[in-house]
This record gives structure tokens, C-alpha cells and sequence, in this order.
């Protein structure tokens, strides 16, 4: 291997972005990655067709120990500047729901697309390449890839979480941080399913039913709220509005479902009011799925007709099912996690630049760093986003 301007660390799709506009820029560029092709978690995202971006992306939609860090990059690599990137490969996007843009045909557009954005420039891509150790004499970092060194006044980590470990992914990005002295903010699961025991493993039973509600999350059923599908499994529960709620919760709290989300207040003694001889569960499966009114209106314990219910009781029975308590036992884990939440501690970071700032040319970028995305592109953004902020400054 030789001298370049700058090393990349791991060519996902913060280091794709980040390789093809430095590149763009002069700069001569080596990007490693351990796996065998670029862009994996690309390819196999959106089912495929890659969720690539969100029209709504603020820094309010990102989780970080520092909630504005996010914000700079996000403001000047914005949902529009990829679209147009995406424009100007002729790619076809439709928007899916909530702002959510996928490609009409297949996620590997996206990744050719950067890879051609690589090759207008002198980037070197090395896959299936394992990085045995980083120096760093002050001047320069020397990376050992495979054996073989090459060197950089610019180092950039842009290897991602530990979610899904089965298709690569590592906390390399973690061990190297910590060696040249950053800080870590604890890694945890998250965008991941949840997991149900004790005398909530009765709805498991429900696995495969899905449902419109509002999941909640933080202090007193506050917090994060997400009016989107919940899916009950065998194992708890997923679907979007819970994957959300995922990020935010924390061992031994609850999460709040409201299963009759748009329902006026007072629903259920209008309900008794326009038909008196219907049972608890009749009248709930007028706004759910069968099988989850049935062992919903179980729970509540009230088999008779509403009119042999005290306004009081429906009152109750009514509150109940907007704030329906689950105290999730666990999550599916890293193997199941859409994303890794925490990460490299913005704390050390400039959020103009993602370069360290006790460390003159190390950078880091993209899902390594403790910033995590909602569901919907969020997190694309993000990588595009950092990673361009980084190229900036290489
Ligand atoms: P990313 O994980 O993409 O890349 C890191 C790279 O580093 C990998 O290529 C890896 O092989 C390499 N690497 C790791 N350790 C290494 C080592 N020791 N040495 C060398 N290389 C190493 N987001 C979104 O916005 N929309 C979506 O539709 C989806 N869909 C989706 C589906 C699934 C199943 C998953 C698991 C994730 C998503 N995501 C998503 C999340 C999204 O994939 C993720 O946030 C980005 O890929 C993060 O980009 P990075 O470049 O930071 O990491």
C-alpha cells in the first residue's frame, strides 16, 4: 500500500459518501472494509429498496447524549441535497409514508451510485481486507491492513454499531476510539423488537396481529410518542411504532399503548349509549383486529352487555386501553437491532467537521458516533450527512 490524504475505516454508507466527495476534492483516498463488498446494510435496507432519506429530517429526530451535535451536518447536507444527487443518477423515488423516500427499484442503485461518485476521483476501494492495527505517530496514522501498511495524515472511523453482527458488523469503531481516548456513550440495541414475559406473555399469543396505535415512552408515559403499526410476535412485540418507542426505553420501564388512537374521549359510553346490548368485546372489535378485542376485553374482565356497565367502570375500562401498561422484559438484541444507539461521545467530536478534538486528522462518522435516527431514513441522512461534513474538511 502507499500514502494517501486520508483513510477511510469501513465503506458503508458513511464511508462511501465520505470517500466520493473527498475524492471529488482532490483528496487521494484508501477506503477499507473488512466485508467482501461495499455498502452491505444498504443493499439489504427498505426490503431492499433502501429507505435512503426522510423529507422531515431535523436534529429533533435524532436521540444523542448532546441532542444539537447533529444539527450542523444535518443542516448542511440536507434530505434535498441527496435527492438530488438521486435525481441526477436518474434513480426513480416514490415517498412511501411519513416523509419516507425509496427507490422504485432496487437499493443497489444507491450503492453503484456512490461508487461511481468514488470513481470521479482517486479513491482506492480495499474489500475483504482485515485491519490488524492503527498507529499514530503524531503525524501521521499508519493502518496495517492485512499486514500491509499504509499511512494518512487523516483517519476516518466510519465503521459503524454492533447491529447485526452476523453481516459484519463490529464494535471496531468503539476499541479504536477508546485508544486514542474518546469516550464511549454505552451501546445499546436499538429500532429493535421488545420482548414480553410474565403476565404479559399471554398476548405473544397474538403473534402475527397488527394494529394502529400510539406507543409511548419516558417519564409517566410522556416522552416519545408514535402514532404508527404495532405487531404482536411470538417472542413481544415489533412493527414500526414499537421499533420507535425501542430507542428511548430503558430496562425495567414501561411503554404506554393507546389502542384506540382517534377515538374521541368518551368513546365507549357513546358506544353504550348507541348500543347497549353489545359486549366489551363486540363493540372493540369494532376498532380492532378480532383476536386482540378478545384478549384485550379478557384483561378488562367485563363479559356482559355495556348497559350492565357503570359509566365509571367504561371510564376506567376506556383509560386502560389508551394507556395500555407492558413492561417489556428485554429487546431482541444487537442480532435483531436496526441500529446501535450511543456510540462515540459527540462530546469529543466538532460537529462542523465529525473530527476529533484531541486528536489533530482522526474523524469519525456516521452510526459510530452517539447519534441514532427514528425509523424512515433517519439514519441514511445521518450517514450521508457526516459523511460529507468530514469530506470537508480532509
Ligand atoms: P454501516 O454499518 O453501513 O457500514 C460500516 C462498514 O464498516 C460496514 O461495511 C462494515 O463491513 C465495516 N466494518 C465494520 N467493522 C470493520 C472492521 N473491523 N474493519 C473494516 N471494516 C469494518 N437506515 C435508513 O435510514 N433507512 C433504511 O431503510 C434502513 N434499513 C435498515 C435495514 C436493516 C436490516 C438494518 C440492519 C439497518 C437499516 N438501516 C436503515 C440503518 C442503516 O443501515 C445504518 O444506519 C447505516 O448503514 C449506517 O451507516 P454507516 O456507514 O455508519 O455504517
Amino acid at each position: 500500500m502507499a500514502d494517501y490524504d486520508a483513510i477511510i475505516l469501513g465503506a458503508g454508507a458513511a464511508g462511501l459518501m465520505c470517500a466520493g466527495v473527498a475524492g471529488q476534492r482532490g483528496r487521494k483516498v484508501l477506503l477499507v472494509d473488512h466485508a467482501d463488498q461495499v455498502g452491505k446494510k444498504i443493499l439489504i435496507s427498505g426490503g431492499g429498496r433502501c429507505n435512503f432519506t426522510n423529507t422531515g429530517t431535523t436534529h429533533e429526530r435524532f436521540l444523542s447524549a448532546n441532542p444539537h451535535f447533529a444539527r450542523s451536518a444535518l443542516d448542511r447536507y440536507t434530505a434535498a441535497d441527496f435527492v438530488a444527487l438521486v435525481d441526477a443518477y436518474g434513480i426513480a423515488w416514490h415517498e412511501k409514508t411519513l416523509g419516507q423516500l425509496f427507490c422504485d427499484g432496487s437499493a443497489r442503485q444507491i450503492v453503484a451510485m456512490l461508487l461511481e461518485e468514488c470513481a470521479k476521483g482517486p479513491v482506492t476501494i480495499a474489500t475483504g481486507r482485515a485491519v490488524t492495527d492503527v498507529a499514530h505517530d503524531g503525524t501521521a496514522f499508519r493502518v496495517a491492513i492485512d499486514g500491509v501498511a499504509a499511512t494518512a495524515p487523516r483517519l476516518v472511523i466510519a465503521t459503524g454499531g454492533p447491529s447485526i453482527p452476523k453481516m459484519g458488523a463490529t464494535g471496531f469503531a468503539y476499541d479504536l476510539a477508546r485508544r486514542f481516548g474518546l469516550k464511549v456513550v454505552e451501546p445499546h440495541p436499538a429500532l429493535v423488537p421488545l420482548t414480553l414475559g410474565g403476565e404479559d406473555v399471554l398476548f405473544r399469543e397474538l403473534s402475527g396481529v397488527a394494529a394502529d396505535v400510539v406507543a409511548r415512552c419516558g417519564p409517566k408515559g410522556g416522552g416519545a410518542a408514535f402514532r404508527e403499526a404495532a405487531l404482536f410476535t411470538h417472542r413481544g412485540l415489533s412493527g414500526p411504532a414499537i421499533l420507535q418507542v425501542s430507542s428511548y426505553w430503558r430496562h425495567g420501564e414501561a411503554i404506554g399503548i393507546d389502542f384506540v388512537p382517534g377515538r374521541d374521549s368518551g368513546w365507549l359510553a357513546a358506544e353504550k349509549r348507541g348500543s347497549p346490548r353489545a359486549t366489551l368485546r363486540r363493540t372493540l372489535a369494532r376498532a380492532l383486529p378480532d383476536r386482540l378485542a378478545e384478549t384485550l376485553a379478557d384483561r378488562l374482565g367485563h363479559p356482559g352487555e355495556l348497559a350492565n356497565l357503570a359509566e365509571r367502570k367504561l371510564a376506567e375500562a376506556e383509560a386502560r386501553l389508551r394507556d395500555w401498561r407492558f413492561v417489556p422484559n428485554g429487546t431482541e438484541g444487537f442480532a435483531k437491532a436496526e441500529v446501535t444507539a450511543g456510540g462515540i461521545a459527540t462530546a469529543g467530536l466538532s460537529q462542523k467537521t465529525m473530527a476529533a478534538k484531541a486528536v489533530f486528522g482522526l474523524y469519525a462518522i456516521g452510526e459510530a458516533v452517539d447519534v441514532t435516527g427514528w425509523l424512515g431514513g433517519y439514519n441514511f441522512q445521518w450517514a450521508w450527512a457526516s459523511g460529507w461534513a468530514a469530506a470537508q474538511d480532509l
